[in-house]
């Protein structure tokens, strides 16, 4: 465990209050992980009876769950650090610091007095967050615990969800798999699965409350592994809960695909017919040098698998450009296989070096960043009119559309929900329609990131 014991003029001074009164503002950045955790968080604080609120005015701690994925991850919590202290500077407020940049930034951030933190917790720790608060408000000492805990799957708690409609259901935790590029297993730890009957009894709890979609969530969701029971068997599992009506999983990796898992995804009704396949990068190659351990044939042929079980599937992906050495051609690479697999939809992003990892340390960051623009930029307008063509073939059809929520804050006149496939649609509301709803709607129009649409009868 590491404790930091560092005092500094922030004393986290909060009037005197018992912790137990005292407001929480718990801001989130980065993935459906994150947002699941800070559920986690909400519970394990609620239940010692603090109280939550939404304005860094109203705050007497202010928690970041942070990300720490890209560099731009970073600077996103460091200047939303320097804004709270800009706004609320004559008001002292206790500052934490949970999440992967926790993990990663720990030092550094502890180190710089401006950021005035008192608190860093990594993602394995949450269940000290009451005591290690307690400390912060007490006696003013910032503290810290990153630790990874292989044992720590959040058992017993049920997470205060935001939503009503979807439940994140986390399955796996950490990541073993060291794709050259990334973070997450420094920051998440090694890779654990909770236990079957746990998963099924928090599922069958969310149905009894109403929820009629989870999302099985994990780093790497596809390997996960209790005793004899795989992937494959907790789909099965799970979408045959009773009450529970659409089962959806992120993020699966590539590598994790034998036909069981195909065949539950083809077979099992309820588990949507949506895969999301990181491809990366399209050159055999660089996905080496990623070691994503799949070369450009098999990602071509586990395509061909799937939509060959699986017809309409909705396929989504994640691509980095200007990884270490892609040269030009080698990129065009990426680009042939964006073509040729045609995507739903697809997240691209810029190589971004990230401390400690292979990548960082063994290939300099030699694609100049004009470059890394002009093929993000080329890659974007590609899959801006693939998605686009995707999207248009749902023109004229009438689709169960699950409703999330209104499309926009502002008008309570529009819906907004997704399809099976997880393409998003917007439609105007009727009396008598509610989030959780899932109703036929007929496709009037389509653009890239979505469809416009009208109720149908059934
Ligand atoms: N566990 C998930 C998600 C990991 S992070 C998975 O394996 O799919 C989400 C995405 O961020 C990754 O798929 C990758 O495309 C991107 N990413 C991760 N590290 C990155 C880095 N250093 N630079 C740029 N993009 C990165
Ligand atoms: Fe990162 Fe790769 Fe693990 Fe995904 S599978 S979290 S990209 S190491
Ligand atoms: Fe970011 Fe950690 Fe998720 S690095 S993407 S918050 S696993």
């Amino acid at each position: 465990m590491v404790e930091n014991e560092r005092k500094d003029d922030n004393t986290g001074d909060s009037g005197g209050k018992s912790p137990k009164k005292l407001r929480v503002l718990l801001r989130t950045f980065g993935c459906q992980m994150n947002e699941y955790d800070s559920e986690v968080i909400r519970s394990i604080l609620g239940q010692e009876g603090y109280t939550f609120c939404d304005s860094p005015q109203d705050a007497d701690i202010v928690l970041l769950n942070t990300c720490a994925v890209r560099e731009n991850a970073h600077r996103k919590v460091i200047g939303h650090i320097h804004a709270l202290h800009h706004l609320c500077q004559d008001r002292p407020f206790i500052l934490g610091i949970l999440g992967c940049m926790a993990v990663n930034m720990e030092e550094a951030l502890l180190a710089n007095p401006a950021l005035k933190i008192d608190l860093i917790i990594g993602p394995d720790s949450y269940r000290r967050l009451p005591e290690l608060l307690a400390r912060a408000a007490g006696s003013g000492g910032p503290a810290a615990d990153t630790d990874f805990d292989i044992s720590e799957n959040y058992t017993g708690i049920n997470p205060d969800r935001v939503s009503r409609v979807n439940a994140w259901v986390a399955v796996t935790r950490g990541c073993n798999n060291f794709c050259t590029f990334c973070v997450v297993p420094y920051t998440r730890g090694r890779e654990r699965s909770r236990a079957l009957t746990d998963i099924l009894a928090e599922t069958e709890k969310l149905a009894a409350q109403g929820y009629k979609q989870v999302t099985l969530l994990g780093q790497n969701v596809n390997s996960y592994a209790d005793h004899a029971t795989g992937f494959s068997g907790l789909l099965q599992a799970v979408s045959r809960v009773q009450g529970i009506e659409r089962v959806r999983f992120m993020s699966p990796h590539p590598k994790d695909f034998p036909d069981a898992v195909i065949d539950a995804v083809a077979r099992e009704p309820k588990v949507c017919k949506h895969i999301h396949l990181p491809l990366q990068a399209g050159n055999s190659r660089i996905l080496k040098l990623m070691n994503r351990t799949y070369t450009q044939e098999d990602f071509l042929a586990l395509v061909r698998k799937i939509r060959g079980r699986i017809p309409d599937v909705g396929l989504s992906t994640d691509i980095i450009v200007g990884f270490p050495t892609e040269t030009a051609s080698e990129f065009e690479d990426t680009v042939r296989v964006m073509e040729a697999v045609a995507f739903d939809s697809a997240f691209i992003f810029k190589y971004s070096p990230r401390q400690g990892t292979v990548a960082q340390k063994k290939y300099p960051d030699d694609v100049p960043e004009e470059e890394k623009t002009t093929r993000i930029v080329r890659l974007n307008a590609i899959q801006k009119g693939i998605s686009l063509k995707r999207n248009s073939r749902h023109t004229g059809k009438t689709l169960p559309v699950l409703i999330e929520g209104l499309a926009s804050r502002r008008s309570a006149r529009e819906f907004q929900g997704r399809t099976d496939g997880n393409t998003i649609v917007v439609f105007p509301g009727q009396p008598g329609l509610a989030p959780g709803d899932i109703v036929p709607v007929r496709v009037t129009a389509a653009t890239p990131h979505a469809l416009k649409g009208e109720t149908a009868s059934p």
